[in-house]
């Protein structure tokens, strides 16, 4: 995503001049398309939170066709956000990036902003929450929400990592809750993670699948809750032989970042951990007979967590500073290039390798 959906507020004057130098550096001119066709879908859907990640989904539902209500707390929120949004959209059409086959004026006209939540929610067939990460606050928008909603709608949130069980107890409509947690910016990273309450029923579960297929993500079932869902458990497992690494000083910070963004990094954008196994070998058994008496020995030495101390953390973040300082200006300038890298390789992707 953009710099204009990273900041809450209003982007500045030099990050819309960057992004509009971001022009020229699209790949492809084709716009890319959800797996549907573009039919007026039934009912709408309300967003409810309109910071970073509510504006994020109310584009990729607009993008789908559906009429998107952004509710929130904040009367400027909204306002902020369908301004930015209107900004975004047309950057994407004129750099060929913009998502599904309407236009922005046409997926813009879908979206709308609204200070009332039972009035939002009225005739929606599908609630995203996206407040801020935390349990009390979540708990109580969804204790709202259960007492105004119907059978049908779906009840979903954005959480990245608070365990449904513990969002949705005790709500009358349980069954119709589930966690699709997005990732960021998710916009150019399509992954959505499903994760259900022990009592979701299967058809939510299904239906918000097939939803977010509709609108051109890549949904994953989780089959049931567990810490970190799959994505944070597998980025902290990474994380967590990283930090060991470099603090035991076998190898100094950047390159162990350039192990994985030249490295791993390269095939994992295609391929996942398990199918480079089976492809570095003949299948799957000829990898396992071959190697994996060689990675129980590596990961027998594995050590304990590391405890992230105030030593290393200085240490590390004094590398990373030499490459990025982390004054708020270099930070956003570097997100905006990673941002600018991901919706390249999204084009790229899509055309390598067509839904
Ligand atoms: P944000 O802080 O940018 O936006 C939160 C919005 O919620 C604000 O507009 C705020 O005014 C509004 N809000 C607060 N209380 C409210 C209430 N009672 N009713 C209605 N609106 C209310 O937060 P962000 O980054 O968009 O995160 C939202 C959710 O998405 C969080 O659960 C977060 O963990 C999750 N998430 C965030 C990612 C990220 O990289 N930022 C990635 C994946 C998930």
């Amino acid at each position: 995503m953009g710099a204009a959906l990273r900041g809450a507020g209003k982007p500045t004057a030099k990050q819309w001049s960057a992004a509009k130098c971001r022009c020229t550096l699209s790949l492809c001119s084709q716009r890319p398309r959800p797996d549907s066709a573009m039919a007026s879908p039934a009912g709408g859907v309300v967003i409810v939170g309109s910071g970073l990640i509510g504006r994020s989904w109310a584009m990729l539902f607009a993008s789908g066709g559906f009429k998107v209500k952004l509710y929130d707390i904040e009367q400027q929120q909204i306002t902020n956000a369908l301004e930015t949004i209107r900004k975004e959209m047309k950057w994407l059409e004129q750099s060929g990036s913009l998502k599904g086959s309407l236009s922005a004026e046409q997926q813009l006209s879908l979206i709308s902003g609204c200070g009332n939540l039972a009035e939002a929610v009225e005739g929606t067939m599908h609630i995203q929450e996206c407040v801020p990460e935390n349990l009390e606050l979540k708990k109580k928008i969804f204790a709202q929400l259960d007492r105004i909603v119907d059978d049908r709608v779906i009840l979903s949130s954005s959480s990245s990592c608070l365990l449904p069980s513990k969002l949705f107890v005790g709500l009358a409509h349980v069954k119709q809750c589930i966690v699709a947690h997005p990732v960021n910016p998710p916009y150019y990273v399509p992954l959505v993670e499903l994760v259900p309450h022990p009592e979701t029923a299967p058809a939510t579960m299904d239906r918000t699948h097939a939803l977010m297929r509709k609108i051109g993500q890549t949904p994953v079932r989780v089959l049931r809750e567990i810490e970190g869902f799959v994505l944070n458990r597998l980025q902290y497992a990474i994380i967590s032989e990283a930090w060991r690494l470099v603090e035991e000083g076998i190898v100094s910070a950047n390159d162990l970042d350039l192990v994985m963004s030249d490295g791993l990094g390269m095939r994992y954008a295609f391929i996942g951990p398990l199918e480079t196994m089976h492809l570095n070998a003949e299948g799957m058994v000829s990898y396992c007979d071959r190697y994996c008496e060689g990675i129980k020995h590596v990961l027998k030495t594995f050590g304990p967590i590391p405890e992230f101390s105030r030593t290393t953390v200085e240490k590390v973040n004094q590398d990373m500073c030499m490459k990025v300082p982390d004054d708020p200006g270099h930070l956003d300038a570097r997100r905006q290039w990673r941002d600018d890298c991901l919706m390249r390789l999204a084009q790229l992707k899509r055309q390598v390798q067509p839904q």
